[in-house]
């Protein structure tokens, strides 16, 4: 089984999947059903959709052995049974931490020692500010965090950034980035064990599909 996760991402990560050999049923991407899962041309391999965060889950408790996600989510999770073999080289976008315009001209990150974050990464945030002596209240939500920072909730963000639009549009600069962001592969520990020959498999094609596309 193998989860992939909605949105965006989805039409980057299907060409890859396809030098792979993995060709998802008709259904797959469409809305003509309410099945998350699917099957695909090869009988011995099953897609599921799930929201990008839960890719991780489901591949670390094993429900899934194989997923996709991004590397800003196995960077918040740091499941220990999740093994990453592979950066795909797709998706690729920038996490960053950013705050109002009008803010930015007199505001000084040097100078921050206690600060409040709207952010969907609650756990990174906090390390990578503690690493340098801030320490980071953070507000968790699961999307539109650009938002926060124009009615109050906090004055600062951090999120992911692709082409810029969402900040701009949301009167909002970037003041540093935190980390680049691909999608990854990633394994079961224990189906790396169990399944060996299967899921070194799919390392291997996808891995070469990764390097076709070069
Ligand atoms: C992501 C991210 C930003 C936006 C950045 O959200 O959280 O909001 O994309 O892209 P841009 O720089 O090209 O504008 P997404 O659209 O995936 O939805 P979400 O708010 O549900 O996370």
């Amino acid at each position: 089984v193998l989860a992939l996760p909605k949105g965006r991402i989805v039409a980057e990560v299907l060409p890859l999947l396809a030098r792979a050999g993995i060709v998802p049923e008709a259904a797959f991407g469409t809305n003509a059903t309410r099945r998350l899962w699917f099957d695909t041309a090869d009988p011995g391999l099953k897609l599921i959709r799930v929201r990008s965060f839960d890719v991780a889950t489901f591949v670390a408790f094993g429900a899934a052995h194989l997923g996709i996600v991004g590397s800003d989510v196995l960077a918040e999770f740091a499941y220990s049974e999740l093994y990453a073999p592979l950066d795909l080289r797709v998706g690729r976008c920038r996490m960053v931490v950013a705050e109002l315009a009008e803010m930015r001209e007199t505001d000084d990150p040097a100078g921050w020692s206690h600060i409040r974050i709207a952010t969907k990464y609650p756990n990174l945030t906090r390390a990578y500010f503690a690493a340098r002596g801030v320490q980071a209240e953070c507000i968790k939500l699961n999307g539109s965090i650009e938002l926060a920072p124009r009615l109050g909730l906090c004055r600062r963000i951090v999120d992911l950034v692709d082409t810029g639009a969402t900040l701009k549009a949301n009167d909002l600069v970037e003041v540093e980035q935190i980390a680049a962001v691909t999608s990854r592969l990633i394994v079961n520990r224990a189906a790396m064990k169990t399944r060996s020959a299967e899921t070194h498999r799919w390392i291997d094609r996808l891995a070469e599909a990764v390097d076709a596309a070069r």
